[in-house]
């Protein structure tokens, strides 16, 4: 509930937020924008949306409410583009009043499968409010293993939240009525034109822009790929590869870090796309991103780092639709509810418009779920159900999700090799889902002569759980183990633990198993202490 000072300093525009994000897979990113889109739907006249790494904590107080979208990563542990945002927070310098003009709401992503469960959410919230900020909503602590997903959480939170900010911040009597569920009055921030149509000096203008709001990743580097191997039979169900990349500079990795790679998506999809959109005659013009001149709310000092697409300045600042298609957007994610209610502003057809609007209603939230959420349908496969749609292509970065890096664990020190299960699977659906980076990674030829390199398994304990009528698990090895990986545990200082996985019930039956191992009544306590020493690692992921 509301409980906040009632009215935000005389300087600060009375209907404007701040949305900033936390994440590591871009989930926080998207539902960010979602709450955006239910201010602008507010008619609140100014709504930035960014990573919090890029702004001060001092910016906050220039908007009459903050939304914090923040997701836990690694141990309890904040995501990398907000880390320097919440160093900042801990200045010793800073007091019990430093934020007091600052209003906030928070919505926490995470998972209970971690003992850190929305840990960093939990810490922000915290430490705001022992800044003096104030919070006037509710925190939303979405679980993804929760029933209905993180998705269900945040759905209800927002319908709540909407009540609360048109009670707090009413809106003037000539404003007219609210576009309740659907996005009809959206106008998108950011909108592609020719670049041929683009006066140099304006184009300059923009490309700044661009190249301010996405300096080149400091940690991005090329690799080449030099083998692509399926390890397991082809009589077993899952094709689980085993790659290796070079680097034509070395890198100081250690193993247990993570790889993340770019996909791209399959040519003909991208081909269908065009053909479905009837795009073909633009897709390979020369285009440029801009701020859209149509979008008439006032535009803040930050304007410009609030870009959709985080590389598109890592290739080039031109582009065309077919590069976007390939590399920067999302074909194949399953549609957020949102994403209903943009198509629904490009039909001409009734009941298509009707039946896209249903699923933007929060009183249907099961009617979503059964069409996207369960069958795993993807944003393609929507828009060929739904072929009186026609996106406009200028619109195309502000409806389409951007495309993510996946994360790989890095298993040795000399060369980069990965351990990839090919994401394959059915649901009701006749076509077999595929996962969008496994898929690509999969098909990728081989870039050298380097081609037979084999795994080699000397020193290592393999468990393959299913290969043999009964299971074994990697807690059952260590079991078997136990007396080995004990003293080892116990004796060597530098030993590391480092679990990769499923997030399920693995993590926690591994660490049963080492505490065993360690035969002692305080083995949570060094398996804790190792955690804090950086010596017990875990990525897990669901
Ligand atoms: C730190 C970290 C390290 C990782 N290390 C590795 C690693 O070493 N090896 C590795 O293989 N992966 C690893 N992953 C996972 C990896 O990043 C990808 O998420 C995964 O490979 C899928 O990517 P994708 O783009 O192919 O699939 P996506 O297109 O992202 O699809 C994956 C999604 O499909 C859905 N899905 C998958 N299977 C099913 C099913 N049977 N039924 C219903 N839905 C399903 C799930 O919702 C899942 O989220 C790691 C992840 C993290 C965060
Ligand atoms: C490597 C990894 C570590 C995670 N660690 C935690 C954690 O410690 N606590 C928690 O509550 N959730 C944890 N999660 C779950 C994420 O917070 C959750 O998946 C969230 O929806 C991700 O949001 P994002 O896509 O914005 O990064 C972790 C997820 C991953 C992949």
């Amino acid at each position: 509930m509301m409980n906040g000072p009632a009215s935000a300093p005389s300087c600060v525009p009375p209907r404007s937020a701040i949305i900033l994000y936390g994440t590591e897979t871009g989930t926080a990113q998207d539902l960010a924008s979602e709450i955006a889109r239910c201010l602008e739907r507010q008619r609140f006249a100014l709504v930035d949306v960014l990573p919090l790494d890029s702004v001060s904590f001092n910016l906050l107080s220039k908007y009459a409410l903050t939304v914090f979208v923040l997701a836990t990563t690694g141990q309890g542990e904040f995501p990398s583009n907000a880390r320097k945002f919440w160093t900042s927070l801990l200045r010793k310098k800073l007091g019990p009043t430093t934020l007091q003009d600052v209003r906030f709401a928070l919505v926490g992503l995470g998972s209970s499968s971690y003992l850190r469960f929305n840990w960093a959410a939990r810490k922000l919230a915290k430490r705001l409010k022992m800044l003096g900020a104030n919070q006037v909503f509710e925190v939303c602590e979405c679980d993804e293993l929760a029933d209905g997903s993180t998705e269900r959480a945040f759905e209800e939170w927002i319908g709540r939240f909407g009540h609360e900010v048109l009670r707090r911040w009413p809106l003037a009597e000539q404003a007219g009525d609210l576009d309740a569920g659907g996005h009809g009055g959206e106008t998108s921030r950011w909108i592609l034109k020719r670049a041929d149509e683009i006066d140099s000096l304006a184009s300059r203008e923009f490309n700044g822009h661009l190249q301010h709001a996405n300096p080149s990743r400091p940690d991005s580097f090329e690799a080449k790929l030099e083998s692509n191997d399926r390890v397991t039979p082809p009589s077993h169900w899952q094709d689980v590869r085993f790659l290796r990349l070079s680097t034509p500079a070395p890198i100081d990795y250690q193993p247990g870090d993570s790889l993340a790679i770019h996909p791209e998506n399959m040519a003909t999809d991208v081909d269908d796309m065009l053909l479905l959109m009837d795009w073909h005659s633009i897709a390979d013009t020369p285009l440029v991103l801009i701020p859209n001149p149509a979008y008439r709310k006032p535009r803040s000092p930050v304007f410009h780092l609030s870009s959709p697409l985080p590389d598109i300045s890592t290739t080039t600042t031109t582009t065309t639709l077919r590069q976007l298609l390939t590399s920067h957007l999302d074909m194949t994610a399953i549609p957020r509810r949102s994403f209903f209610g943009h198509l629904a502003r490009f039909t001409t057809n009734t009941m298509h418009r009707d039946r896209l609007l249903e699923f933007t209603n929060p009183d249907y939230l099961d009617e979503y779920y059964d069409y996207a959420t369960r069958p795993r349908r993807s944003i393609l496969e929507v828009l060929q159900e739904f072929d009186s749609v026609k996106l406009p292509w200028c619109e195309v970065c502000s409806v389409l999700p951007a495309l993510r890096p996946r994360q790989f664990s890095i298993s040795t020190e000399t060369i980069f090799e990965l351990l990839i299960a090919i994401v394959k699977y059915r649901t009701v659906l006749r076509k077999v889902r595929e996962g969008v980076c496994t898929r690509y990674l999969a098909q990728l030829p081989v870039g050298s002569i380097l081609r037979n390199v084999e795994w080699k398994r000397e020193g290592r304990f393999a468990t393959f759980s299913r290969d043999q009528q009964t299971k074994i698990y990697v807690q059952d090895r260590l079991r078997e183990y136990a007396e080995e990986v004990g003293s080892v545990l116990l004796q060597d200082p530098t030993a590391m633990v480092i679990v990769c996985g499923a997030s399920g019930q693995m993590p926690k039956a591994v660490r049963l198993a080492l505490g065993d191992a360690l035969r002692r009544a305080e083995a949570e306590q060094f398996l804790a202490r190792m955690e804090r020493e950086g010596r017990y690692k875990q990525e897990t992921w669901s």
